[in-house]
């Protein structure tokens, strides 16, 4: 993180969700309004192809944009769904795209991951995603990501979410939530 200062910190999300009614997008929310000292954003990344080694150079402009708006942020906060015990496909496309040198002229430029200080939470079944975020904890660090807050926090899916398509953490699961954007926000 760069030195504390009295400027508003620049947070970007990540929701690896695209449902329109996803409920990582719905938990995402919730952390951003929580985050009343920080500038939140929202990376769009629908446009990013999958990878394809053979369309990294020239750099492509949703492949521009999205390393622009990471390397911009001081600091970036997942929401990963749960997908067969790990993070979905869209996400570690992303990832990997993010991963790659930024010049793609130099073979050994840093990527816009690297140091980069990151965050997750996760919602889904039974696990509230525990086994996804453990695996892109996994990731992230291999990327050369700063890890803060471990594995971060969950919420679990019960009926009642499936049923009504809306997110309704417990209260714990909405104090874990605060205490990681509290922590965030002390940086
Ligand atoms: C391909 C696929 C695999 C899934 N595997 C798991 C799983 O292993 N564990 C789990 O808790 N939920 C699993 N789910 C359920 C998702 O976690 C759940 O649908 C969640 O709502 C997806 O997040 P979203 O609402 O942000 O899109 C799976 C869903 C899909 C589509």
């Amino acid at each position: 993180m760069p030195e504390k200062s009295n400027a508003r910190k620049k947070v970007l999300f990540i929701v690896g969700s695209l449902r329109k009614g996803s409920f990582n997008r719905q938990l995402a929310d919730k952390a951003a309004a929580l985050l009343s000292d920080c500038d939140v954003s929202f990376l769009d990344y629908r446009d990013v192809p999958f990878m394809d080694q053979d369309l990294e150079d020239p750099v492509l402009p949703a492949v521009a944009r999205v390393r622009g708006e990471v390397a911009a942020a001081d600091l970036v906060w997942i929401f990963t769904p749960e997908y067969n015990h790990s993070y979905p496909g869209v996400l570690k496309n992303l990832l990997d795209w993010l991963s790659r040198p930024a010049d793609p002229a130099d073979r050994k430029s840093p990527s816009v991951l690297r140091g980069k200080p990151v965050m997750m939470s996760g919602a889904a079944g039974q696990s509230a995603a525990l086994h996804s975020r453990t695996k892109l904890m996994e990731l992230a660090s291999l990327m050369g990501m700063e890890l803060l807050h471990g594995t971060g926090t969950g919420v679990v899916l019960g009926r009642e979410a499936f049923m009504s398509g809306l997110l309704t953490p417990t209260p714990e699961e909405e104090q874990e939530l605060s205490a990681q954007a509290a922590e965030l926000e002390r940086l």
